[in-house]
């Protein structure tokens, strides 16, 4: 036996013991005659001394010690001498004394300092990421990582879910990002799509009589990527059969009180608080409003049209709104620190930002605009006192939500307005349908399988496509049409998403000519799904929760980075293994494929 327990398991009533011990070496400190080195493995850190008078051969071989030496060492655990003792670690009132020392191998030099290794830049950690895992913190965040999928599968386990695998070499499927593609040698010029979700097989589970699926599973979508979005990522998907939406939002409900409990011995309170899309909106300017702090959007509209700021007017005019915020406080920023504000809502999209101080009165460039009761009423409205800022934006109404959204979230965190702890949301009645100006046709806002409101169902099998007009002229009766689509938010973010499925084949039919995806199209991409809705699909429906969110969030890490092993850049790239990479001219040929760009 290589060590009898882990460094970080020493504790008073080991002392006396005769124990071995290995791991890393970590920090080495002399003193005199004696060698300190705090030992690491994956339990934690203990201190080890090495003494001239018990181990000669051990103490002078301790000398050569460096950073991340694998060691064993054996030796006698004794009570640290009065006045050394490290509260701060829980191996802090004992030390082992060595008496035998094994270098079991040897570290090259390290490329950046470990103790330093926050700091280090987060390439650099990447690139050595077997060295940044080897930190307490990155080591904790897998070990909750863990934890949290354990106790998902047992929550799931003890509700009749079954643990079910979805192929990943698949076809294309609807989520809305790209896809990544991978080419088939026995099928040349044909591809496989790598799943961004399980959702069609996911379906077929329940057509087939499964009733209740779920699955820790792998997802890839090509898109642009931010701090909480990798381009594959893991999900918790599940789906059931003779469910509604209730039965979905109390099962997850459950499953986060569960969570919460067991790993951070949290109560959190259920139910979770519900905002339909459109209050989530005009409140917070997004569909994953952080509920941890106030600074809600005001509609502005009708004071500004009380006034004569042509800024206001214009957007108004041109079908835009103008809505605010208070800048709690904010009375006293000078002009320069106004001017950068401004240049952040500019790079957010805005084209400008207006303020009014209430600062002795109403103190702004634009005050002239509006007589003294709108300005009060405005300030009444933002809730606004004397040493506030109001701030205003003017816009289309999808620059000005992003834009104050946006400037919610960075005054909420530079004001020190986001308290700590938890804010669930669930958000719903999210429109069917959102147009795509791009395109100009309707998206489907979650995917093409998810099912109208019931009461909008009748209403929407009963338009009448072929009318020219209907899509233009009339497309607010496809953007009143409800979905039933539900988001789960935590702390402003989406960390999952679902719904219950269209199951009726008429209704999934009209789904497709709003959507105007032809009966051929449909029949390639998804032919299997609609091929299995014949035979008697029962009603079902889902959710997938984002687990890289959800333990980025509950370990405090403010990139999924920290609670992925071996996670890619911004620029889709894994820094340690050099994915993605070019291949050999030969691997190329076998599978057809020519590429534009040169090879290396
Ligand atoms: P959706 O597309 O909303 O739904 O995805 C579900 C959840 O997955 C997480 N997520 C991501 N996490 C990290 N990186 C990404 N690139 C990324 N993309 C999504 C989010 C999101 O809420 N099939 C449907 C689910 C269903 O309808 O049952 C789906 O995939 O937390
Ligand atoms: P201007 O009349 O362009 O000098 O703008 C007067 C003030 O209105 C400045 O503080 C601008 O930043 C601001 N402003 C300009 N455009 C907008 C807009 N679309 N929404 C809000 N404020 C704006």
């Amino acid at each position: 036996m290589i060590r009898d327990k882990g460094c970080g398991e020493l504790r008073e009533s080991d002392i006396g013991s005769n124990l071995s011990l290995a791991g890393w070496v970590f920090r080495r400190r002399d003193h005199g005659g004696l060698i300190f080195i705090d030992l690491r493995d994956r339990s934690g850190l203990c201190q080890i001394v090495f003494s001239p008078d018990i181990a000669g051969d051990s103490h002078t071989n301790a000398h050569d010690l460096r950073a991340e030496y694998v060691i064993a060492v054996s030796g006698e655990i004794r009570k640290r001498p009065e006045g050394t003792e490290n509260p701060n670690l829980p191996t802090g009132a004992v030390e082992m004394y060595v008496n035998k020392l094994e270098v079991l191998n040897e570290a090259a030099p390290l490329p950046y300092n470990m103790e330093e290794a926050a700091d280090a830049g987060e390439a650099l950690r990447l690139k050595h990421r077997y060295l940044d895992l080897r930190r307490p913190e990155m080591q904790q965040n897998l070990t909750m990582r863990h934890k949290i999928t354990k106790v998902t599968r047992d929550y799931l386990d003890e509700r009749g879910f079954l643990e079910i695998e979805t192929p990943m070499l698949t076809k294309s499927t609807p989520e809305g990002a790209r896809d990544y593609l991978v080419p088939s040698r026995l099928n040349p010029g044909h591809f496989y799509a790598l799943p961004q979700s399980p959702q069609l097989f996911k379906q077929i589970l329940m057509v087939s009589g499964l009733e209740k699926y779920f699955q820790i599973v792998k997802c890839f979508r090509d898109e642009d990527l931010r701090a909480d979005r990798q381009p594959e990522f893991t999900q918790i998907d599940l789906e059931m059969s003779f469910a509604d939406r209730e039965d979905v939002i109390s099962l997850i409900e459950e499953m986060m009180k569960k969570l919460f409990k067991d790993i951070l011995s949290f109560d959190i309170e259920t139910p979770f608080q519900r905002l339909s899309f459109h209050e989530s909106m005009e409140r917070f300017g997004n569909d994953k409003p952080d509920l941890r702090f106030g600074l809600e959007l005001k509609d502005m509209a009708d004071l500004a049209l009380k006034g004569t700021f042509k800024v206001f007017l214009d957007a108004i005019n041109d079908r835009g709104m103008v809505k605010a915020i208070n800048g709690k406080g904010m009375a006293g920023l000078s002009r320069k620190e106004i001017d950068l504000l401004t240049q952040e809502a500019q790079s957010f999209g805005a084209k400008g930002l207006a303020w009014i101080k209430i600062k002795n009165g109403f103190d702004s460039p634009i005050a002239k605009f509006f007589p003294e009761d709108v300005l009060k009423k405005m300030a009444e409205r933002l809730e606004a006192a004397e040493g506030d800022m109001m701030l205003f934006i003017a816009d289309k109404p999808k620059v000005t939500y992003d834009v104050l959204s946006r400037l919610r979230l960075e005054l909420g965190k530079k004001l020190n307005l986001i308290k700590s702890g938890y804010k669930f949301a669930w958000i719903t009645d999210f429109p069917l349908l959102e147009w795509d100006d791009e395109e100009g046709r309707f998206q489907a806002m979650h995917h093409p399988f998810t099912s109208p409101m019931n009461e909008d169902i009748e209403k929407m099998l009963s338009l009448n496509l072929s009318d020219p007009e209907l899509f233009t002229v009339h497309r607010s009766l496809f953007t009143d049409i409800k979905a039933k689509a539900y988001d789960i938010v935590l702390n402003g973010h989406e960390i999952g998403g679902g719904s219950i499925r269209i199951h009726r084949q008429d209704v999934q039919k009209r789904m497709f000519d709003v959507l105007n995806i032809s009966e051929e199209e449909a029949k390639m991409k998804f032919g299997f799904l609609l091929d299995a809705l014949q035979y008697g699909a029962p009603p079902h429906g889902g959710i997938a929760l984002g687990l890289d969110r959800l333990v980025m969030i509950m370990v405090g890490a403010t990139s999924i980075r920290d609670v992925i092993a071996f996670p890619k850049t911004q620029k889709a790239v894994c820094l340690m293994s050099g994915a993605p990479s070019t291949v050999e001219p030969k691997q190329l040929r076998e599978l057809y494929i020519k590429t534009d760009v040169p090879i290396e």
